[in-house]
């Protein structure tokens, strides 16, 4: 009988920031969230017609870890389960290194979604979730193969692998990464209470 084999897997991270300390600082960073959408007019208007009902800083304020000491010490955070991350994708840097060049915040209340989409020209994409009440959406990547599916028949429910969406839910604490050519989106909120994540991106210098 014929082997088969899976080829071309599509890698995706998994991870808390950190062991200990998670509370702490996902609180300063709430606070922080909070004060710089309070002070970035600019970027509340930018919201409206791009982000309804949320906000986010991806069109005034993208490069937090610019800026604010906090937001250095999720980058310095985040760059070693990037490190990690790319060992598995076994990237060869050849002598170059993974850098955070953008890094902004998302805040959802009830309504706010953000549909599919990639990250162009970034190597490495993530998230970070910083309050995530229950019930709140998911992080959903699509099969990249998608659109090449023609006459494919469905797959059985079980086969959680080589469905053609995965759901991965959104944890406070957790750092979620994948390449930034996957497809992804965040459903419609259904809770009131904001979800509030940090999404940033790596390029390969
Ligand atoms: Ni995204």
């Amino acid at each position: 009988m014929a082997s088969v084999q899976a080829w071309f897997p599509t890698l995706i991270y998994s991870e808390r920031l950190q062991a200990e300390g998670l509370r702490a600082f996902n609180a300063e960073l709430r606070d922080e969230c909070y004060r710089i959408r309070d002070h970035d007019a600019a970027g509340r208007k930018w919201s409206q017609p791009n982000y309804p009902f949320g906000y986010t800083s991806y069109g005034s304020l993208d490069r937090l870890h610019g800026f604010s000491s906090t937001f250095v010490t999720l980058q310095e955070r985040l760059d070693g389960h990037v490190k990690r991350y790319a060992r598995a994708l076994q990237w060869n840097l050849r002598g170059g290194r993974l850098q955070m060049t953008d890094c902004w915040i998302n805040i959802m209340p009830r309504g706010c979604a953000h549909s599919f989409h990639l990250h162009p020209q970034a190597v490495v994409s993530g998230t970070y979730y910083v309050q995530t009440p229950k019930g709140c959406s998911g992080l959903k990547f699509e099969d990249p193969r998608l659109a090449q599916l023609m006459a494919a028949p469905p797959r059985k429910p079980g086969a959680a692998a080589q469905q053609p969406h995965i759901v991965y839910p959104a944890k406070a604490g957790q750092v979620i990464l994948f390449e930034s050519w996957l497809r992804h989106e965040v459903p419609a909120s259904r809770v009131d209470e904001d979800r509030i994540s940090i999404s940033f991106n790596y390029h390969w210098y």
